[in-house]
């Protein structure tokens, strides 16, 4: 339906017809939260929900973007360099442009239209979700010659130089290689990554978006990435190591009052830990002991409330609500927090009373109702026939 709908919207917009549709999921992260940009494991998995992209070539040299989610659009000539304009959304395909531009490849002028069902800013990667899709799409179509991991290095260099966000690899990377019905566990380190079987049976995966907008997020996302950088300097004059995830909970323990900070200190702990636990998850994916897994989810969502400080009464409020419900097997925020997304695998059996009740505790709770949504876990950015 998305599909056809952007192609008649586009023949209206650009009055010519589209030459290549394209979608780019977006993702969950299962477990291994805040420690992508430490060199840790990450658990994501790519989404049903996503962004769709109708494009064209044009001939007046210009790319010309739109987006059927936003009334703000932008029209500028091909260029050699472009500059962030604002905070608006096509801040995320123009940075793409620009950095292929940096890089050498400057397709002609283009007409592009969007349109994503991912809610907004919400912790569900729809900003790399855009990025992505759009190098892929002009990677695909002017044939740039790009291999996937260079697309996922493309889109985090203008997360982190365009666009101003520190972030990490592991939105761009679980987007491109997301698997039907696998989650991966990605080393953030070197890369490699492996596709675990994550089927969900007699489960669902439900996403609960708290409807808090994550404003903040930016500015300290950031100072998260410092705080783990001033911690990463401090254990290196005790101990060798590149990243904080190369430190073992015991040495961080040996070394504790080379952190004189709590606050440093607990951020480090939350690091260390929360790679451990993606390790132990990892093996009990692989021998399907779910319930065991679903606890490993609270244990990393308590560290991200206490310890990592990213958390919120919003977000406490859904995995507190959803740890006392029976046939819930496990709950966590997912990606940078401060607002956003919490997922909860639920027994399937039990899911529509325990969203019900979740929507009506959350209304109490907070003001205002969550949403709530069944997702698959599906493959990574595609083109579709035209
Ligand atoms: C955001 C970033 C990722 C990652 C998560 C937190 O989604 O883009 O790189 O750091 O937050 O795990």
């Amino acid at each position: 339906m998305f599909p056809e709908l952007l192609k008649h919207e586009f023949e209206r917009f650009y009055s010519t017809k589209p030459a290549g549709i394209y979608f780019c999921p977006g993702r969950v992260n299962l477990i291994g939260e805040h420690i992508d940009y430490n060199g840790g494991l990450v658990m994501p998995c790519a989404i049903n929900m996503g962004t769709f992209l109708v494009m064209a070539p044009n001939t007046c040299g210009k790319f010309r973007i739109r987006s059927l989610n936003f009334d703000e659009h932008l029209e500028i000539p091909v260029a050699d360099r472009y500059k962030k304009i604002g905070g608006l959304w096509y801040n995320y395909p123009l940075g793409i442009i620009d950095r292929l531009a940096v890089a050498g490849s400057r397709p002609g002028g283009v007409d592009l239209l969007y349109f994503g069902n991912l809610p907004i800013g919400s912790g569900l990667s729809s900003s790399a979700s855009i990025e992505v899709l759009t190098a892929f799409a002009l990677n695909d179509y002017f044939g740039l010659g790009y291999d996937r991991l260079g697309l996922v290095k493309l889109a985090k260099e203008t997360e982190n130089h365009f666009i101003g966000v520190n972030s990490g690899v592991m939105d761009p990377f679980a987007v491109v290689f997301g698997m039907k019905d696998m989650a991966m566990v990605l080393n953030c380190q070197d890369l490699t990554c492996k596709q675990v079987s994550f089927g969900l049976d007699d489960r669902i995966l439900a996403i609960v978006n708290s409807n808090k907008p994550h404003n903040l997020a930016e500015s300290k996302y950031n100072e998260r990435v410092r705080e783990c950088n001033v911690a990463l300097g401090l254990l290196n004059r005790y101990i060798r190591v590149e990243n904080l995830c190369q430190v073992t909970p015991c040495q961080l323990e040996a070394y504790k009052d080379s952190i004189p900070d709590q606050t440093i200190y607990n951020r480090a702990r939350h690091v260390v830990e929360e790679n451990e636990r993606v390790n132990k998850a990892a093996k009990l994916l692989k021998e399907s002991n779910i319930g065991a897994f679903g606890e490993l989810m609270y244990q990393s969502h308590h560290s991200l409330k206490e310890l990592y400080e990213v958390t919120g009464i919003e977000l406490d409020s859904i995995v507190e609500f959803s740890q006392g419900w029976e046939g819930v097997i496990g709950a966590r925020m997912t990606g940078a927090g401060f607002g956003g997304c919490a997922i909860a695998l639920v027994e399937k059996d039990a899911f529509p009373a325990y969203s019900n009740a979740l929507i009506d505790f959350y209304e109490d709770r907070i003001g205002y109702k969550p949403s709530i949504y069944q997702c698959a876990v599906s493959d990574g950015v595609n083109w579709l026939r035209c």
